[in-house]
């Protein structure tokens, strides 16, 4: 691995730039769902100013008055790049690469290729809340394979589900989480092997969304899954938008691996109608330029996952943290809190810090609460306080 370890970067810590009056000004989701005396660390968007070779190139695209329709694969050159210098991965062919308008939509779409109405989609419960509504709402059905106690996939329960998902010769896809919202789990090559293998064997197809990819501490291996043995039949939805916080800049990258080309072909034309050019630009930006930033931003994490485990064992001793090995999210497991199913209400309401409730994320997520670590040791130590006020 080529990879620069994060501390030579010499870009200052882009969590501890915004103030959060300046913040406040904000009009995005986490600043405008909660009224004012409300301190927000729920939903994925982080407290940072953005990088300067995105600010750059989305401002020469504005003074050009480049914004226009999207052309061309500068976004998957990018990713290539990206994929080979940081993960030692050089087979994501552009070619078989298609721009989708952000990565919920890909997932959405991928699925429309491999399943049909009312089959099984198999997902890893804790997750993301939207691969319930936005499968359900695709008219397939969502059935749950629990992680383990420990937080990794359990290759019993994925093989049972993919048994009962396959029943009467119907199909079924995996929706795979990689890394996983909200544990933080990065998934090693002997488990996406073993995944790939069964899928293989039951004739699962696997969409894999691998948004939180850029966002690995130093040491851990991120895997992407079309790179292991087996996965060939498989599709992955990858894009910048978690690692630069470009939600707003609409664009992601469905991939397939050689085996999928061929569904990926017949994704319709109109999907591509989605992406904004601008936010194209914007996340090619961030993959080709953005390296140092996002060192600098894994760096900011990593003291942010050793501040909030201090304060909670000092704190709240109640509360289980683990931290994960990716993403920007803090899965805290409160049932020893004696605040019942949903803490985060509580949180809320009693001591007006918002994290996201763990019930939306499915089997596992009672008792528990999602905080998010992308911004200032001061938001995190006063979300902790704001959390221990609920108590008294
Ligand atoms: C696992 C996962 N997938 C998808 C998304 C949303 O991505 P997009 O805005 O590109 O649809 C998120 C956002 O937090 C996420 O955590």
């Amino acid at each position: 691995m080529t990879r620069i370890p994060h501390e030579t970067s010499g870009e200052p810590n882009p969590l501890q730039a915004l103030t959060l009056d300046r913040l406040r000004r904000r009009t995005s989701m986490k600043w405008r769902t909660y009224p004012a005396d409300v301190l927000p660390v729920w939903v994925a968007e982080m407290d940072v100013p953005l990088a300067e070779p995105v600010v750059r190139a989305v401002t020469d695209a504005l003074g050009l008055g480049d914004t226009g329709y999207p052309a061309g694969t500068a976004y998957a050159e990018a990713l290539a790049a990206f994929a080979e210098k940081r993960w030692d991965w050089d087979g994501l062919a552009v070619e078989r690469t298609a721009i989708v308008p952000d990565v919920m939509l890909g997932v959405v779409e991928m699925l429309k290729l491999v399943t049909g109405s009312g089959h099984a989609v198999v997902v890893n419960s804790p997750v993301y809340p939207p691969f319930y509504d936005f499968v359900g709402h695709m008219d397939r059905c969502v059935v749950e394979a629990p992680l383990g106690v420990d937080g990794r996939i359990d290759p019993e329960a994925l093989e049972e589900t993919f048994r009962q998902s396959v029943a009467g010769g119907r199909r079924a896809a995996y929706l795979l989480c990689s890394p996983h919202n909200p544990t933080g789990t990065v998934h090693t090559a002997a488990e996406l092997s073993a995944v790939a293998e069964l899928a293989e064997r039951y004739g699962v197809r696997v969409v894999a969304d691998e948004i939180h990819a850029p966002v690995v501490i130093d040491g851990a291996d991120f895997v992407p899954y079309l790179s292991v043995p087996g996965a060939e039949r498989g599709l992955s939805l990858m894009s910048a938008s978690k690692g630069w916080n470009l939600a707003g800049l609409k664009a992601a990258l469905a991939i397939a691996g050689p085996g999928a080309a061929a569904d990926l072909a017949r994704m319709p034309e109109e999907v591509g109608h989605g992406p904004s050019h601008v936010g194209i630009i914007a996340h090619t930006a961030a993959l080709r330029d953005g390296g140092a930033w996002l060192d600098a931003l894994l760096s900011g994490l990593d003291a942010n996952r050793r501040l909030l485990a201090d304060l909670l064992a000092e704190h709240l001793p109640g509360v289980r943290y683990r931290p994960g090995d990716a993403t920007y999210l803090a899965w805290l497991d409160c049932r020893a809190l004696g605040l019942g199913d949903d803490p985060a209400d509580a949180f809320l309401h009693r001591g007006r810090v918002a994290l996201n409730s763990g019930l939306p994320f499915g089997t596992g997520g009672a008792g528990h609460a999602r905080l998010n670590l992308a911004t200032s040791r001061e938001v995190i130590t006063e979300a902790v306080r704001r959390m221990t006020a609920a108590l008294d």
